[in-house]
């Protein structure tokens, strides 16, 4: 795994910039939480991270690759995954289905079952029936 390292980062969104020259690095390994107000950009600060929107000026780094220009795909094959809020699961599909289509391997499938037990009582309903929590 691969440090994430930001530089310089600002994303305009409608009428102007919405995050200004924001920088940190990420260590592999580590779980970080971005805190803030409702409106202070850090769903435009991650969507810029992971490409789904461009940003105006900075840099995105993995590790030592540049990926400020990168698909949102080739990000992906790089191990950048963007989870967005809400419940983001494909409804007719059923719950194993979507562990398939988001892990990488079928050993990820496994630990992410084993770590959720309700998920891996329910792994042949449809993801529509799941709670928000579920
Ligand atoms: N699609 C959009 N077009 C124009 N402006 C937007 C768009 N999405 C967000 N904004 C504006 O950009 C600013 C940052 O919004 P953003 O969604 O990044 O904030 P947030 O920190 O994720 O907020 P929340 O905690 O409510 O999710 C806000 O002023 C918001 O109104
Ligand atoms: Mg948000």
């Amino acid at each position: 795994m691969n440090a994430l390292r930001v530089a310089g980062l600002t994303v305009s969104r409608g009428a102007g910039p919405v995050i200004r020259d924001v920088g940190f690095e990420l260590a592999p390994g580590r779980i970080t939480a971005l805190v803030g107000p409702n409106g202070a950009g850090k769903t435009s600060l991650l969507e810029a991270v992971s490409g789904v929107i461009p940003a105006a000026r900075g840099s995105v780094h993995i590790g030592h690759t540049e990926i400020t220009k990168h698909s949102r795909v080739a990000r992906a094959r790089l191990g950048l995954a963007h989870i967005e809020q809400g419940r983001a699961v494909f409804g007719g599909l059923t719950v194993l289905e979507n562990l398939r289509l988001t892990a990488r391997t079928r050993a990820r499938v496994d630990e992410v079952l084993e770590l959720f037990p309700e998920l891996e009582k329910r792994r042949d309903s449809p993801a529509a029936l799941l709670s928000g929590g579920e």
